[in-house]
């Protein structure tokens, strides 16, 4: 997979993409990721990228031009166009495995107090990762980048990603590790029994335990579902 990332700070990325599981991707040739100055694409004589607002108002307007000129410069028919936005589509699972089955993604991060509005005709999705606001859409591709790396083939072990949150509408299971007790806190019998059939039988009703008590609208999902 490509990953181009359209943004004015290139420099907020650094350290982002190189430690842990990113670095090795990258590394093991799974994933090329490209940051891309668009400020370089700019016709303006000052490389200029915003102007201010038609209609009036505060603040400064990303321009459509050297968004779309870099745009037209690097991509390919089999380009995917994601723009990062508060006010796209809520982030989720299911958006990241199907981000990862695409060969060329391209992220474009807006700014500032926002964006000409003919900038969304380029995009296939736009994508919100919550219900805040970002002082730009840098923090928000990182996000998308991690979460779509890690599920690339050969990435992470195919099993990691079978029980995993999110999985058929469920969060993740209690997990445990030594000692047997600590500060007074103990791991629970069950997972010490040796006992298979039990332990993912535990498992099971904790993680449909914890989604009903945290994640009711994902509860909810699971019971439609079945
Ligand atoms: N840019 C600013 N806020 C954002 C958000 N919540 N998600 C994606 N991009 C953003």
């Amino acid at each position: 997979m490509r990953i181009d990332i359209l943004t004015l700070f290139p420099d907020m990325f650094m350290g982002a993409f190189e430690h842990s599981i990113l670095r090795r991707a990258q590394d093991e040739g799974l994933v090329e990721i490209h940051l891309v100055d668009f400020r370089k694409y700019s016709l303006d004589p000052h490389h200029k990228v915003d102007d201010t607002p038609y209609g009036g108002g505060c603040g400064m307007v990303l321009s459509a031009q050297p968004i779309f000129d870099c745009i037209d410069d690097i991509r390919t028919e089999d380009s995917k166009i994601i723009l990062l936005t508060p006010d796209g589509v809520c982030y989720h699972q299911k958006f990241a495995y199907d981000f990862s089955k695409e060969k060329h993604l391209i992220l474009i991060c807006g700014h500032y107090e926002g964006f000409d509005e003919r900038i969304r005709t380029l995009a296939d999705f736009e994508i919100s990762i919550g219900d805040y606001v970002l002082t730009g859409g840098e923090y928000a591709s990182m996000v998308l980048v991690d979460s779509i790396v890690r599920l690339l083939p050969g990435v992470i072990r195919e099993e990691s990603h079978q029980n995993e949150s999110f999985n058929h509408h469920l969060l993740d299971y209690p997990s445990y590790t030594k000692p047997r007790v600590y500060r007074e806190m103990s791991v629970p019998d069950v997972l010490l029994s040796g006992d298979h059939k039990k332990i993912a039988k535990y498992r099971i009703d904790e993680s449909i335990k914890r989604t009903k008590l945290r994640r009711p609208d994902l509860y909810k999902e699971m019971v439609d579902d079945a």
